[in-house]
């Protein structure tokens, strides 16, 4: 019986946490930088080169960084079944995870004039926002006002509600993921941050939301909207 017992205990032996962590480690791809598939400077006039170059490289750049280390500490805490860690990490995690879910969105969401951007595309978009918004200047008013009037930094959105089978628009405070915290699929989203526009705009947040319509890519709404429909 003894026998049996310690056999069965070492069959069960817990790996040691080093061999944890790297095993958490190994199953976490860490995130990285995902490229343009447009130069910096092709957005202009509507957002600048400058401000491109520096939102992609340095901003996202750093919510990258900060999300892997803190995933890092994550698989560290899990592996030591440190639950007051694990718990210590959630905000780093959402802000950080955050701003990479939506710099991610935000950099498809646009396209150069001459190659997108801009051009409203046919199909169950268009038609959506003919039923619920008349228009396509109602929509761009209305998501242009809720994005204008979001306090502080944040993004604005317009997303799809799954449940009821329509599109919302929707604000978010700091770098809220929205789908994490409304349940609505992010479709568009306008990053309000200062850093996306005040080299450019200074602090006339209205004139940097009326340009990013001019480069709005919506095929990459379109698609987006086909993939949370399909
Ligand atoms: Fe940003």
């Amino acid at each position: 019986m003894m026998f049996s017992r310690v056999a069965c205990n070492a069959a069960r032996r817990v790996p040691s946490a080093g061999r944890m962590i790297s095993s958490s480690a190994a199953a976490r791809a860490p995130a990285v930088l995902p490229d343009l598939t447009y130069d910096y400077g092709e957005l202009e006039p509507a957002i600048s080169g400058e401000i491109m170059k520096i939102h992609h490289t340095k901003h996202h750049q750093a919510y990258i960084n900060n999300l892997n280390a803190a995933m890092e500490k994550l698989a560290d805490a899990e592996a030591k079944g440190d639950v007051t860690a694990i718990l210590q990490l959630q905000a780093a995690i959402k802000f950080n995870g955050g701003g990479h879910l939506n710099h991610s969105i935000f950099w498809k969401n646009l396209a150069p004039v001459g190659k997108g951007g801009g051009e409203m595309v046919t199909g169950t978009l268009a038609d959506m926002i003919e039923a619920q918004y008349h228009s396509m200047g109602e929509l761009t008013e209305k998501m242009s006002a809720a994005s204008v009037g979001v306090q502080g930094s944040g993004w604005g959105w317009l997303g799809y509600d799954k449940v009821n089978k329509r599109l919302a628009i929707a604000t978010c405070a700091n770098q809220d993921p929205l789908e994490a915290t409304t349940g609505l699929v992010p479709l568009l989203g306008i990053d309000v941050w200062e850093h996306a526009y005040y080299l450019q705009y200074k602090n006339v947040r209205p004139d940097y939301v009326k340009s990013i319509f001019k480069v709005v890519n919506w095929a990459d709404v379109q698609e987006r909207l086909t993939a949370a429909t399909s």
